[in-house]
């Protein structure tokens, strides 16, 4: 048999299982074989008949669904034209990520590999389940399931046998290339700005929307800075309806920029274009996103992710660079195999930056060459929020409800969300600020009969879409609505209180507040559900209401689910396997919907 071309197909949703199809491409060069890596819907799944050799890798999203960048894919496979047997020529395997804390762990693998071998590929070995919960990450289950893959790979070609290895201290070439202009006369912001005229802003062509206003709604003497956040979408082509979600991407901070920037010796107002130099890179977004000529600035600011926790492939390539004996030996320790634990507990633990790492590492960090920046950190990734706005209500307007993520770790400064630290840094009155974004249909759906009342469980941050489905209905005339509210007090967090208040004066309204901590005992949104059993069973058995839940994924959907589920026991006179059916029924029919995120 000849040498194959391994093709590695991913579906990202976040941008891990894209770094693991890197990685698998890196060691496919290391091993000389020839490889390709593209994102699933970046390539012509017709094509997959004349394959021979494909790892697929896909996490699964929230709710059991494949990532954005895999839909189409997704829907081409599971077409009933497909002949069975049409990808007997295939040998593959399939790595899923996912986490086992939701309930449809590694959905996307698992279905995909029974559809595979429906069509008659042959797979080579168990599908990988890498489970984010995992104490040492995902790396655990991966690791292992790389060295079964190659040892099939080099079973089913013994030719590849011939091929001799690179040395691992041995740096591949960079995927990129930069070329430095001379001229800086010509000055640019960077910014990208996108022709709207026909095109709906899409991630790979989002839309600048300015920021019009950037509030705290919690009081200052609360623990949680929350931000309403509103954006004119003016001229975007952008529609939504209650229950969407905005994408935004974020940037990293000036004062992150400049010290990245000091710590490589890089200029930041130097201008380059970038070329790819070779097929297995994956431009991903910077082939649309980025403006060629770029500064070295915005490149930084806007694509770099140099303020995540950077993965173990990281310290691999940063090796390579050390000239300072005690750093490379650091280096090489936490890019084996052994030295897992240790990397786990220098940088996952405490949550370690990229930027911190190098400032950890300042003899090698000054010897990255400039070519591998794309190859060390990976891009942005998109953010996405519930939209708490209705265009009915705001026309031209995109609001959304972000609570500024900030936590301590061992680490002496506090570490803090990108994308939500950085929108409430944002002061428009200090000069315009641009946002790339676009929207995404999200998962709740409203009813759009009139007179079907709509029953919501939002707390905290969770109130956003309901507040976009309370303004949207309002302005269509539709005035059942029960809204649950937690928050931890009437003073201190409570927010859009006066709206709230008018939508009741109104008639457009029954608001249930639960006040966490207000009083000596902890009251819950469930609590409140509880207690307002007759009134909802009558809105759910007699005027068949839908019900919705938004917000934090921890404990709370499942005790409003099992709130629920009691009421409909103890007013509809059920036994509990038949309350637990009913609710499974009204989310199949959609009559029982929620959206929550972590
Ligand atoms: P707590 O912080 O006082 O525990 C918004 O964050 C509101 O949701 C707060 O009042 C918070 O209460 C509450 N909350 C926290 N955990 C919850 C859970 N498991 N179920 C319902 N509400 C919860």
């Amino acid at each position: 048999m000849s040498k194959p071309c391994l093709l590695v197909l991913y579906g990202s949703q976040t941008g891990t299982a894209q770094d693991t199809a890197q990685r698998i491409a890196r060691q496919a060069q290391r091993r000389q074989l020839q490889v390709r890596v593209l994102p699933l819907d970046n390539y012509n799944v017709a094509n997959l008949i004349s394959e021979s050799l494909v790892v697929f890798v896909c996490s699964t999203t929230g709710q059991g669904d494949p990532p954005d960048n895999m839909k189409i894919f997704w829907r081409f496979l599971f077409k009933k034209s497909l002949p069975v047997g049409s990808l007997s020529r295939l040998d593959c395997a399939i790595l899923g990520l996912g986490d086992s804390s939701y309930p449809k762990f590694n959905f996307v693998a698992k279905k995909l590999h029974k559809r595979l071998l429906q069509l008659g590929a042959s797979i080579l070995l168990p599908v990988g389940l890498a489970d984010d919960q995992h104490d040492l990450g995902s790396d655990a289950v991966i690791d292992p399931w790389l060295t079964s893959f190659w040892e099939k790979v080099f079973a089913l070609y013994p030719s590849l046998a011939d091929l001799i290895p690179l040395r691992e201290d041995d740096p591949l070439p960079p995927t990129h290339t930069f070329h430095f202009l001379d001229d800086v006369k010509e000055k640019m912001d960077g910014r990208l700005r996108i022709l709207t005229e026909q095109t709906v802003p899409s991630q790979s062509h989002p839309f600048s929307a300015r920021l019009v206003s950037n509030r705290r709604v919690t009081d200052m003497s609360h623990f949680q800075d929350v931000r309403h956040i509103e954006f004119d979408i003016t001229g975007s082509n952008i529609e939504f309806a209650a229950g969407d979600v905005v994408m935004m991407f974020p940037c990293n901070t000036p004062q992150d920029v400049q010290q990245f920037c000091q710590l490589l010796r890089l200029d930041p107002e130097a201008r380059f274009t970038l070329r790819a130099t070779d097929n297995t890179a994956d431009t991903g977004l910077f082939q649309t996103r980025l403006p060629q000529p770029c500064t070295v600035r915005h490149l930084v600011e806007s694509f770099l992710d140099i303020g995540a926790v950077p993965r173990r492939s990281f310290f691999e390539l940063l090796s390579t660079f050390a000239t300072n004996e005690i750093e490379q030996q650091k280096l090489l320790e936490f890019s084996s195999a052994a030295g897992q634990d240790e990397l786990h507990s220098y940088c996952n633990r405490p949550r370690r930056t990229a930027l911190e790492v190098l400032t950890d590492f300042p003899h090698t960090t000054a010897e990255i060459k400039v070519d591998y920046l794309l190859d060390l950190f990976p891009e942005i990734q998109p953010r996405s929020f519930s939209i708490a706005s209705s265009l009915q209500a705001h026309p031209h307007r995109l609001q959304i409800l972000v609570a500024v993520v900030h936590y301590k770790t061992k680490m002496y400064k506090p570490r803090r969300g990108l994308c939500s630290s950085w929108l409430a840094s944002m002061d428009p009155a200090q000069g315009e600020v641009y946002v790339p974004q676009w929207v995404k249909k999200g998962t709740l759906k409203f009813p759009k009969e009139k007179n079907t009342p709509v029953i919501m469980a939002g707390p905290g941050t969770g109130v956003a879409p309901f507040r976009s489905a309370l303004q949207e209905r309002m302005a269509e005339g539709k005035n059942a609505n029960i809204l649950f509210f937690g928050c931890r007090s009437e003073t201190k967090d409570f927010y859009f209180r006066s709206e709230w208040e008018d939508m009741i004066k109104t008639g457009h309204l029954t608001l249930i507040t639960a006040f966490s901590r207000d009083q000596e005992e902890k009251v819950y949104v469930q609590d409140r559900v509880r207690e307002n059993a007759e009134l909802l069973w009558d809105l759910i058995a007699n005027r068949s209401a839908c019900i919705y839940i938004a917000g934090n994924a921890k404990q709370m959907p499942t005790s409003v689910c099992n709130a629920l589920k009691e009421l409909f026991q103890q007013e509809g006179g059920m036994s509990s396997a038949d309350a637990s059916q009913m609710l499974t029924n009204m989310e199949r029919t959609g009559q029982f919907q929620s959206e929550t995120w972590s």
